[in-house]
């Protein structure tokens, strides 16, 4: 058997303090700041709270409030930039407003969400998480930007880098997912593809990192609810992947609408000045969320909208996003003293040299370019790519008796479900400026697949989460027509994303009834779901012989997903957010504490445990996991050494084998488990992977080099260092299924 030997060096971390810092964007230089403070000398109190105001246009709703007059607001200076607003034409009328018809003619930002494409929607970003291919990841954005660009756009409100690991809050399907090491690997080539190689570029966009800080851990999985975490928890888990971002150079930063121990992120002087600009060296600028200055007042922490712009901007806050409490205020509160001309000047400074790095005072409408407008959006090499993503963000969930990949020789194939032939449901929640119309749904990708050669029946079965329509007997009956049944289940598109938050995680609607019926045939049956979070769906899994998670796959989902059902594609993806066995366990993570009362394996019912009475402590799928239509067989793991002196790096290494019939892809992760802490330490924490192809039959050697700053963690006192002693080493296919051994740092 042929052994390749492949030696990866492992990424130096970009969690916790002293991580390496990215090339950032080089800070203004002297001929900007000459430019900026002559401009700013002759800018009034109320043309500063106007650059440091932000309006969404009437083009489409992001939030709950929405003002008319943004064209006046333009027109009397009273803006900074607008969001929501593309297309050059738009862009153009209204930046040539501010540029013309104000006094000083400052240009404006044109911010959007672009969370996961512009035109050309990519996976959502969860379900891009699960390649582990932070290569591809930068890629998606980079085209987003190139798109973006073309339609006038140059602020995306993105990346969305929070943490989570509750999948009842529906912004899960927006970030990477439960795992702060990767998160902040996907965070950092996330910003560097929206901010290319330099933000003068005319198809670089200001990346805006989001939601700061700590958004997704809101108690009970409710949006915008309260995030009550320890400092070690929040310093551990929740900010690395701010962290990352902002050593990549992410020129702004949003506000979450969250307080973290009651202190709400918008009013929090610690987090976006002390942390933010003098720990980390931010340079950008803050931004808030929708209308969160104004939400310290039900927050309970501001008397007025007086009072929560004064506190607001003297806790490190720039711009205020549809509040219009800086543009109410400031001026006043300059007058009154109670902030500073210097806080009011450093926040306009930093908003103008944004702008200037983008080149706007060089030419405002660099942006606004028809010929790019019609020949960089949805290029083909980009819908080929959609194409690609959508398939390498599958996760093979089951696959008992290779029921997948479907033959092209079978000659009828059933597609029964809800979302089989739902073209708005592929896009998924947060799709930019990406149209339903231009999807390709499940059934159109089989049907492009196997041409006239397959009889395709379909049948909608049930609803999504009503129980109005039962089409169940009708789909039975084409079940038991056709040679091979696909199922194609979930959530609707608006089932997660923000103010998206479920109590019940389960398939929603008549799903299991029609599941249930028609797997009960006997015919070979494979469920495809479509989701924005991890479901809880033991029963479904029970029953099905096959379960291919294809998230929301965007424009191309229905072709991706076509090219790995019939096996052009071998799925590879892994799950970087846990599924529950149900509701009650959440949150279930992978990288959790041991306890004084361990369960044991043994016998997980044992009283006296951290276990339940009624359910398993469990996962039904663990972070990590994702089949392959082949197998890989992994060798015992070998060490340089069992011990290593202070300062050295770990070297470990494994074998795997593709004893399958077909080469295929596997994301091979390296976990540690530090023994004896000063504090408690989980378990296991991911601190390698390596996404390798093996052919069928061969063997390769995968080394990881893990340098021991990757084993640091904060200890009591709050210092950040790793200690000598004991711990164990992981090497597997998934958190779980993982080969051991030990080592020991010296003292
Ligand atoms: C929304 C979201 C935020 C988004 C902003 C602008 O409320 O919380 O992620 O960027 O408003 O649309």
């Amino acid at each position: 058997m042929k052994t390749l030997k492949l030696v990866f060096l492992l990424a130096v971390s970009l969690a916790g303090p002293g991580s390496c810092k990215h090339e950032k964007e080089q800070p203004a230089d002297r001929k900007m700041q000459i430019f900026i403070d002559d401009l700013i000398r002759k800018m009034t109190a109320e043309e500063k709270a106007g650059q440091l105001s932000l309006f969404t246009s009437d083009w489409t709703s992001t939030g709950p409030s929405i003002r008319n007059d943004y064209i006046d607001l333009i027109r009397e200076g009273k803006t900074g930039g607008i969001f929501n607003a593309y297309t050059v034409d738009f862009v153009r009328s209204l930046q040539k407003t501010a540029v013309e018809e104000t006094r000083l003619h400052i240009p404006m930002l044109f911010g959007f969400d672009d969370i996961h494409g512009h035109r050309t929607i990519f996976p959502v970003p969860l379900a891009q998480a699960c390649t582990w291919d932070t290569t591809l990841i930068e890629k998606v954005e980079r085209i987003t930007a190139i798109e973006a660009t073309a339609e006038g756009l140059n602020w995306t409100f993105a990346p969305m880098v929070d943490l989570a690991r509750d999948p009842r809050w529906g912004r899960v399907m927006e970030g990477a997912g439960e795992d702060t090491w990767l998160g902040s690997l996907i965070a950092a080539a996330r910003v560097k593809g929206f901010q290319g190689k330099s933000l003068s570029d005319s198809n670089s966009v200001l990346a805006c990192v989001k939601h700061f800080a700590a958004y997704g851990a809101p108690q009970a999985g409710r949006d915008y609810y309260t995030v009550d975490i320890s400092d070690r928890s929040l310093n551990e888990w929740y900010l690395p992947p701010y962290r990352a971002a902002v050593n990549a150079g992410a020129g702004s930063v949003m506000t979450s609408f969250n307080e973290i121990a009651g202190v709400p992120s918008t009013s929090n002087r610690w987090l976006l000045t002390d942390l933010l600009r003098r720990n980390w060296n931010f340079t950008g600028f803050v931004v808030t969320d929708y209308g969160s200055i104004n939400e310290l007042i039900p927050h309970g922490v501001a008397a007025d909208q007086e009072d929560a712009a004064e506190m607001s901007v003297n806790a490190g806050v720039d711009m205020d996003m549809q509040g219009s409490a800086f543009l109410s205020w400031l001026p006043a509160l300059v007058k009154e003293g109670k902030v500073s001309e210097e806080t009011l000047n450093n926040a306009v400074r930093r908003v103008l040299e944004a702008k200037y790095r983008l080149g706007l005072f060089d030419d405002p409408y660099k942006y606004c370019n028809n010929k790019r407008e019609s020949e960089d959006i949805m290029r083909p090499e980009f819908i080929a790519f959609a194409r690609e993503v959508a398939a390498k963000s599958c996760v093979l969930l089951k696959n008992d008796k290779n029921t997948l990949p479907l033959s092209k020789a079978v000659k009828t194939i059933a597609v029964i479900g809800p979302l089989s032939d739902s073209r708005a449901d592929m896009l998924g929640a947060w799709a930019g400026a990406g149209s339903a119309d231009s999807c390709v749904t499940l059934v159109e990708g089989i049907r492009n697949k196997t041409g006239l050669s397959v009889d395709i029946l379909t049948e909608r079965g049930c609803n999504i989460t009503d129980e109005e329509y039962d089409g169940i007997d009708r789909a039975v009956a084409a079940a038991r027509q056709a040679d091979f049944v696909i199922l194609a289940l979930g959530e609707s598109s608006s089932m997660s994303g923000e103010a998206a938050s479920r109590t019940d995680i389960g398939l929603p609607g008549m799903q299991m009834k029609l599941a249930e019926a028609v797997i009960k045939t006997g015919k070979p049956t494979a469920v495809v779901l479509f989701n924005g979070r991890p479901l809880a769906i033991p029963g479904l899994d029970e029953i099905s012989p096959a379960i291919l998670e294809t998230w929301f796959g965007g424009t191309e989902a229905g072709n991706g997903i076509a090219d790995v059902l019939f096996g052009d594609i071998n799925p590879s993806g892994k799950l970087t957010m846990t599924f529950p066995l149900n509701v009650g366990q959440v949150p279930l993570f992978y990288n959790v504490k041991n306890t004084g009362r361990p369960i044991n394996p043994e016998n997980p019912h044992e009283k006296y445990k951290s276990n339940y009475l009624d359910s398993p402590n469990t996962p039904l799928f663990p972070f990590g996991y994702g089949l392959s239509y082949t197998t890989f067989q992994y060798s015992d793991i070998k060490l340089t050494k069992q011990s290593y002196r202070h300062g050295e790096n770990i070297i470990a290494s494994a074998d795997i084998t593709n004893t399958g019939d077909r080469d295929g892809e596997e994301i091979v992760q390296l976990y540690v488990h530090d023994i004896v802490g000063d504090v408690t330490r989980p378990v296991k924490e991911l601190k390698a992977f390596k996404k390798v192809m093996i052919k069928k039959g061969q063997t390769i050697t995968v080394a990881f080099t893990v340098a021991p700053e990757e084993l640091a963690y904060y200890h009591q006192d709050m210092s950040f260092s790793y200690d000598p002693g004991d711990f164990e080493i992981f090497i597997g296919t998934n958190s779980e299924n993982v080969k051991k051994a030990s080592f020991k740092i010296e003292e």
